[in-house]
């Protein structure tokens, strides 16, 4: 039985590092992906990329409805490999920091942290106040994974393709799920890295 991964994709700017972890993990076929989207993100995904909502939920196993408190994935009981919430947004972040969890998105992070599983949080703001910052590492303490979608130019990105590749590759790679999606640094050297593999 393929292990299970939780994706959240929260209202922040970045839809598509959420869609495009949900293409990879289609495509290896490893993973049964279970979805939630947020009223927010339904936004985000029309406003910021060329898929509909229904084409993004197509891309995973399971979808569930971010009001569905009662659904397998609220509890701890339900055994999953992690939870990765990309984008994730500040009223997120807020909601893991205090165990806020007032809808599915929260409670399944919430349950990832109490279970002492892999939460990672791709957190995008920016400029950050004293108070994102504050909410950062009480998310930390409790065991979540910050990961803000920086991209990194030793790697020679030519597209944006490139560097959300780039930024989804290394969080899965952060969770443990090794892929193709980013180059690995093999140490200075002139042109483009070899790709992972
Ligand atoms: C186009 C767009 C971009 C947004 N970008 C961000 C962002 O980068 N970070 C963030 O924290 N909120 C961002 N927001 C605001 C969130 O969507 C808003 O705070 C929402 O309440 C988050 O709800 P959710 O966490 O339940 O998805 C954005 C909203 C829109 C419409």
């Amino acid at each position: 039985m393929p292990e299970r991964l939780i994706i959240g994709i929260s209202g922040a700017s970045g839809a598509i590092f959420g869609i495009r972890l949900l293409e990879t993990l289609a495509q290896s076929n490893e993973y049964e992906t279970h979805l939630i989207i947020s009223p927010s993100a339904r936004v985000t995904i029309v406003q910021e990329t060329t898929y509909s909502v229904s084409q993004v939920e197509a891309l995973a196993d399971v979808v569930h409805n971010p009001a569905d408190i009662g659904a397998s994935i609220a509890s701890g009981s339900f055994r999953v490999r992690g939870m990765i919430v990309a984008p994730c947004s500040i009223k997120m972040l807020s909601g893991v920091a205090n165990s806020y969890d007032a809808d599915l998105l929260t409670r399944a992070a919430d349950v990832q942290l109490k279970e002492g599983r892999p939460l990672l949080l791709m957190l995008r703001e920016t400029p950050l106040h004293v108070g994102h910052l504050r909410l950062m590492v009480q998310a930390a303490e409790a065991g979540a994974i910050i990961m803000p979608p920086v991209p990194a130019f030793y790697s020679k990105p030519e597209t944006v393709e490139d560097i959300v590749n780039n930024i989804v590759g290394r969080a899965l790679a952060r969770m443990g799920i090794e892929n193709e999606l980013y180059y690995e640094w093999l140490g200075m050297r002139k042109g483009r890295p070899a790709p992972n593999a």
